[in-house]
């Protein structure tokens, strides 16, 4: 049994420009200490994904319609909102975006990381100090000790980001949903903190979902990746297979349209054209079609089937051994 197992989840918003359909139909696992990066372009589901998962969707105009989150054996879309809430911030702790709107800045790192500790731990006073220089350390901020009576703004970005993390881990989460954790970020910087977590959670079995538009990045660190597109996952892959070997035409857009870590800064990005998709109003067939130069008949009529393109790789695209055929005689 996965720690983590989502089942044909559809998470719709019903607004007055028809119904949003944010999440439509993803299924996929996450394991212990996975590091598992949702990577996709602005508006195709990644948001609503993790707040699936916490049960935060805004109900109007929101509601998970169908599907289960299965944890650790339990669907969570079956229990009540009071076990609900034990289970968040406890089991399944999130990492916002923007660090400076979520850290106090009234109050010292010290007094926020120790606040936390003090909610979900048996530890007070001193205790609860030391244990927020732990966590400091465990998350890479020098001089840990020290820096418990500096203020928010007294940290770069990226330490901030870093504060955020070991707050998220004072409750010892079984899974952290980090929501674009790094976008902010210079590239560098970004890789560091997906490193962080990513050494988290092989230290503790943390199972860690990184939602990112980043391919580039995320597919250092993670494990596997899911690329959605449209609400849908469209290809999931170790994160090493989708880098070499992308199948989907949108995954090998995106990665040419992101900065590698392997290439140099004056490589030449290629953004995908087109518009990114209106989920109230996705055409016939498959919903990348407006936007692929490998599209057929078929295309325009069914949703293309999930198929298997060898271990632990799957790709939802009626032409994807073609579209391998002609990236390769491209090499
Ligand atoms: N509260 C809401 N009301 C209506 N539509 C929403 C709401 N939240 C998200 N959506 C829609 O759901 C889609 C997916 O959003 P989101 O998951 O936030 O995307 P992203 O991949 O950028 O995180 C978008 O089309 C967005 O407009
Ligand atoms: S199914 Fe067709 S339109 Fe969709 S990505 Fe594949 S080739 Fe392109
Ligand atoms: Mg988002």
């Amino acid at each position: 049994m996965s720690l983590l197992e989502i089942n044909g989840l559809k998470t719709y918003f019903y607004t007055q420009e028809g119904v949003v359909k944010a999440v439509d139909g993803a299924t996929y696992s996450v394991e212990e200490g996975e590091t598992l990066g949702l990577v996709g372009e602005s508006g195709c589901g990644k948001s609503v994904s993790a707040l699936s998962i916490l049960r935060l969707i805004p109900n109007p105009p929101g509601r998970i319609v169908e599907g289960e989150i299965m944890f650790q054996g339990r669907d969570l879309l079956k229990i009540d909102e009071e076990e609900m809430r034990k289970i968040r911030g406890n089991d399944i702790a999130m990492v916002f975006q923007e660090p400076m709107t979520s850290l106090n800045p009234v109050l010292t790192i010290g007094r926020q990381i120790t606040e936390s500790i003090e909610l979900h731990q048996d530890l007070s006073g001193s205790g609860a100090r030391s244990r927020a220089v732990d966590l400091l350390e465990l998350v890479g901020i020098p001089s840990a000790g020290e820096r418990l009576d500096d203020y928010p703004h007294q940290f770069s970005g990226g330490m901030r980001q870093r504060v955020m993390i070991a707050m998220a881990m004072s409750c010892n989460p079984k899974i952290l949903l980090a929501d674009e954790p790094t976008t902010a970020l210079d590239v560098t910087i970004q890789a560091q903190i997906l490193e962080v977590m990513a050494n988290l959670s092989k230290e503790f079995g943390t199972a860690v979902i990184v939602i990112t538009h980043n391919l580039g990045v995320v597919a250092r660190y993670a494990d596997n990746v899911n690329v959605m597109y449209a609400g849908k996952v469209i290809e999931r892959a170790s994160a090493a297979n989708l880098y070499e070997t992308p199948h989907h035409p949108y995954t090998v857009g995106l990665l040419n349209s992101v900065p590698r870590l392997d290439q140099g800064r004056d490589e030449k990005l290629i953004p995908i054209e087109g518009n990114p998709p209106d989920l109230a109003n996705l055409p016939r067939g498959c919903s990348f079609s407006p936007r692929c130069d490998f599209k057929v008949d078929r295309c325009l009529e069914e949703y293309p089937e999930v198929s298997s393109a060898g271990e632990g790789h799957t790709v939802a695209c009626w032409e994807w051994q073609n579209v391998r055929k002609r990236e390769s005689s491209a090499v």
